[in-house]
């Protein structure tokens, strides 16, 4: 008979002895609800490939933002929905275009129960859906769509966004919104780098949401899948142009990523748990073959344990409201 003298499973026997033994634990301050409010709506509209997430009104967005903030969550990231778009994506800088309408309102609403921030990209605003203007060859051009990040930086500032999220993976573009927030007074409105953001099909579902009329990919701006020490050269050229927070996304096909991240960064790590990510769970939950709860709570806690300091997810209400749930005695 063979008796192992170490033996790991001792702090595994009992409940008590599990939690005491726990390495990570999750809390609501540091999960982030993505929100879509959407322009010219009457009521909200369910999104078909994402079942539970709406395109919010201005008014059914303050309503869910109330409860975000009694779920106790850190934060929303706002994207807008507008009616209208064309080659520059007009309505991404306009005072009153739906982004910058709804964050006014939202965080009239929040105060300060939590971090109300704006996604700064001009994808839902273009008439071609690239993330940013396009050269007279149709090729996505970098340093005049820094111009206009920089002139949606001020309005998203003005209407009182404290967290501005750079998605759109243009060279340069932490420093350049940085300078024109800096220059006009907005020194302590926080910049969130996306920084190692991939071209992946996990934004399927989030492509419906945002009515995305992209045709093509973003193969010439987001990250290669392949890359691994790209993802962290992003990230540390971020930091070194001023980012308050790096970012990885998508999350759970890119934890070797967050890993190497989180090991070199100065500044707070963030992930995000993208649409199809959401969408897979439900689908297989919505058939039955996985446990939902369970795997909505682990695909979450392993993106913690990886690395990430704070989770964007679509589950953060739900997931709160779990975390804060008193056993019954
Ligand atoms: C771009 C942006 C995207 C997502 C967040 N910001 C889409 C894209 O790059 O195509 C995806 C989020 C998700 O899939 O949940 N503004």
């Amino acid at each position: 008979m063979i008796n192992p003298v170490i033996r790991p499973r001792r702090l595994r026997s009992t409940p008590a002895l599990r939690r005491l033994a726990s390495e990570t634990r999750l809390h609501p301050s540091e999960l982030v609800l993505p929100m879509f409010v959407r322009e010219g709506t009457g009521a909200s509209v369910p999104i078909k490939s994402m079942p539970g997430v709406v395109q919010h009104t201005v008014d059914s967005a303050r309503r869910a933002v109330a409860q975000a903030a009694e779920a106790g969550i850190g934060g929303i990231m706002l994207f807008g929905v507008p009616d209208v778009r064309d080659a520059i994506g007009t309505g991404a800088t306009d005072p009153d275009g739906i982004l910058n309408a709804a964050t006014r309102a939202l965080v009239a609403e929040a105060g300060d129960a939590l971090v109300v921030q704006t996604d700064l990209c001009l994808d839902e605003f273009t008439d071609h859906g690239h993330c940013g203007v396009l050269s007279v060859d149709g090729t996505v051009d970098n340093d005049t769509t820094l111009e206009r990040y920089r002139e949606m930086a001020l309005v998203q500032a003005a209407s009182g966004s404290q967290l501005l999220g750079l998605s759109g993976m243009m060279d340069g573009q932490v420093a350049a919104v940085r300078e024109a927030l800096d220059q006009s007074g907005y020194v302590d409105t926080a910049v969130l780098a996306y920084s190692a953001k991939y071209a992946s099909a996990f934004y399927g579902p989030f492509r419906d949401a945002v009515e995305s009329t992209l045709v093509g990919d973003r193969r010439s701006y987001q990250l290669d899948p392949a890359n691994r020490r790209e993802g962290v050269r992003e990230a540390l050229l971020d930091i070194s142009e001023g980012a308050d927070i790096v970012m990885v996304k998508p999350a759970a096909s890119y934890l070797d990523v967050l890993a190497d991240v989180s090991a070199v960064s100065d500044v707070p790590v963030w992930a995000y748990q993208v649409s199809g990510e959401y969408a897979m769970i439900e689908a297989a939950a919505a058939h039955g073959w996985i446990d939902r709860r369970r795997a909505i709570e682990e695909s979450v806690l392993s993106i913690r344990r990886a690395g990430a300091d704070a989770v964007l997810t679509y589950w953060a209400v739900e997931l709160a409201d779990w975390l804060t749930e008193r056993p019954t005695r």
